[in-house]
Order: structure tokens, then sequence, then C-alpha cells
């Protein structure tokens, strides 16, 4: 099959498409022909080898952990999936797989495409998606009538927390830079700061929780803007800086997010209900994944980049 590898760690054009063994079948797994895959920012941290003292990589390495495809071969062990099925799910990132004509994946990882979805959108959808509602509902267990600051509103997990927020009946506010003002507000988010026309740390405070995905200054500042024992949930490993939230008087979470099969399908029916929306911001063919990298390093991706497999 053709498969998109790096060799060593480094840029984006050391993505190159190769020929490779279709994966093996284990028990407990099926196997997936890929239409799309989705492109999120781990990928090209991996390929760039900003994890490679913590996590070791088998190279050459195919990226990856979104897809949406079909099932064409199940293992046995599998219940619920059958040969022909449109599934879409993750594997994480540091397994990796997805930039690929073929993924051989647990079952458990996987759920039924919604219907209403094409599979360029459903790729758009898992890990994202996931650590947006990992973060909103598993680390700060949001309540209606909560006030919520999400940080890169317009970013891939962004996309999603600003929905799942609104829909959990809290006061969403979100910064995004200009051009993405009536996007982010069109996904519900009541109040939208644009970063490069104000500080969101002189402009808002009792907020009881904030979503950081960015890290650094934006997340030093966002303990300024939390209500005594508000909580931050942050994206950016190794977290939030124990001794300072505790000057803040304010509490602390990191996301990990990990596929898991139920959640992708309570989302697969939120999509299908048509109350939650991916957005893309490229689709590109897999031998152009060195582009999608650059896409994705960029920092300025408006939703979720996806490549379309053969
Ligand atoms: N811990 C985990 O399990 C986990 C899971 C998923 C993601 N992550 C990490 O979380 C981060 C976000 O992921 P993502 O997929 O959402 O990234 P992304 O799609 O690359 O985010 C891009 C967005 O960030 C916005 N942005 C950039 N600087 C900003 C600022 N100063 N203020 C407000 N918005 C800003 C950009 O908007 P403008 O162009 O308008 O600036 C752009 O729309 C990444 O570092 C990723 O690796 C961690």
């Amino acid at each position: 099959m053709k498969a998109i590898r790096f060799h060593h760690y480094g840029g984006p054009d050391l993505l190159v498409l190769d020929d490779v063994p279709a994966p093996d079948l284990c028990a407990g797994e099926v196997l997936v022909r890929i239409k799309a895959a989705g492109v999120n920012p781990a990928d090209y941290k991996f390929r760039a080898g900003w994890f490679k003292d913590f996590v070791n990589l088998t190279l050459p390495f195919i990226p990856g952990a979104d897809f949406s495809g079909t099932v064409e071969q199940v293992a046995p062990g599998v219940h619920g999936f059958k040969p022909g099925d449109e599934v879409f799910g993750m594997r994480d990132v540091q397994v990796g797989g997805s930039y690929a004509q073929y993924i051989a994946v647990r079952s458990d990882a996987i759920a039924l495409k919604p219907k209403r979805l094409s599979h360029v959108q459903a790729a758009a959808v898992p890990l994202a998606a996931l650590t947006a509602w990992s973060a909103l509902f598993d680390h700060a267990e949001l309540k209606r009538g909560q006030r919520v600051l999400i940080h890169a509103a317009s970013g891939g997990v962004g996309v999603y927390a600003v929905q799942l927020a609104k829909l959990a009946g809290t006061e969403v506010i979100a910064t995004t830079s200009t051009g993405n003002v009536e996007l982010v507000r069109s996904l519900g988010a009541d109040q939208v700061i644009d970063y490069r026309m104000a500080d969101f740390a002189s402009t808002v405070k009792d907020i009881d929780i904030v979503l950081d995905a960015l890290g650094g200054e934006t997340q030093v500042k966002s303990m300024g803007v939390l209500r005594t024992d508000g909580l931050i949930v942050t994206l950016q490993p190794p977290g939030v800086d124990a001794v300072l939230a505790e000057q803040m008087r304010v509490r602390t979470a990191l996301v990990e997010v990990a596929a898991n099969g139920k959640r992708i399908a309570k989302l697969a029916s939120l999509l299908d209900d048509g109350v939650l929306t991916p957005i893309i911001d490229q689709v590109l063919p897999l031998a152009q994944a060195s582009q999608a990298h650059a896409r994705s390093e960029s920092g300025r991706a408006r939703g979720k980049i996806v490549l379309t497999v053969d």
C-alpha cells in the first residue's frame, strides 16, 4: 500500500510517499481502507522530534491519528462491525498510521461514521473533538451557567470546544484573531476577543474554566482571569506550574487525549443531529502531506486540515 512516512526526524520535506506492506490484523482489530486522514499538530511535533527523548518511535514512522474509511476485514473477537461499514476513529498519535491506504485498529477505537458527514469531514473529528470533550467534561465537569474562556477557538480543538461548551449551556468567551472572529461567533461564542486588538487579561474576569490550547504567556495570564478555585485545563505538556497555581489560588489539569470508540459514537450522534459541525481549513491529497504539515506548523489553521487517500 501507499503510505506517508518519515525516516528521520526533521522538517516537513522529510515526509515521503512510500510503498509498504499492508498491516497485519490482530485479534480484536479491524482493517480499515482509509478515505481521509485528519492532521493534528502532534503529527508535526513527533516528526520534528519534539518528543524523541520521551517517546521512542520506530523509524521509519507513518504519522497520523485520525481516519475515516470503510471496514475491509474483521479479525476474530470483533463485534459490532462488518466489512463494508463506513467508520471513523483514531489511534494514539505515537502509534500513528493513518497517513496510509490501510490501517489495522482496535475495534474499541472506532465508531460508525455519521451519515450526514463525508469521509473528509469525519476524519476532521476524532482527536480534536475528543480533546475538547475530555477538557470540558472529564476535567472541568462543565455545568450550565458557568463562564468558560476558550483560547485558540478557531483551531482544531477550539472549534469543537466552543460548540460543546455552548451545548452544555455555558457562557462562552473565546479568543482568536480578526479574520476568525465571525467564524467563532457563528459556532456559538457569546463573546469573542480579538487578541490582536485587545488583551483578554484586561477584558474578562471571574471565569470558572479556562481551556488553554496555547501555554506560555497565555497560560500564565489566564490564571489571573479565573475566580478563586477556578480551573485552568491546558493542552500543553507538562501542564501548569503547580507553585504558581497555588499562589494564584486556582486549580489545574492537563489533557492527555486517548482513543475512545464509545465517545466517538456519542460525537457521531451529535454530528448526525446537526448540533456539532466540523470546520475544515484545507483538504490536500495524501502525497501533499508535507504541505499539510507546513500549514499546521504555521499555527494559522482555521479548523482542521485533512488528507484525502485514494
Ligand atoms: N494534550 C493533548 O492531549 C492535546 C490534544 C490535542 C491538541 N493538543 C495541542 O493543543 C494545541 C492546539 O491544538 P489545535 O489542533 O487546536 O491547534 P491548531 O489547529 O494548530 O490551532 C490553530 C489556531 O490557533 C489560533 N491561535 C494561535 N495563536 C493564538 C493566540 N495567541 N490567541 C488565540 N488564538 C490563537 C489560530 O488563530 P489565528 O490564526 O486567528 O491566530 C488558529 O486558528 C496544539 O499545541 C496541540 O498540539 C494537545
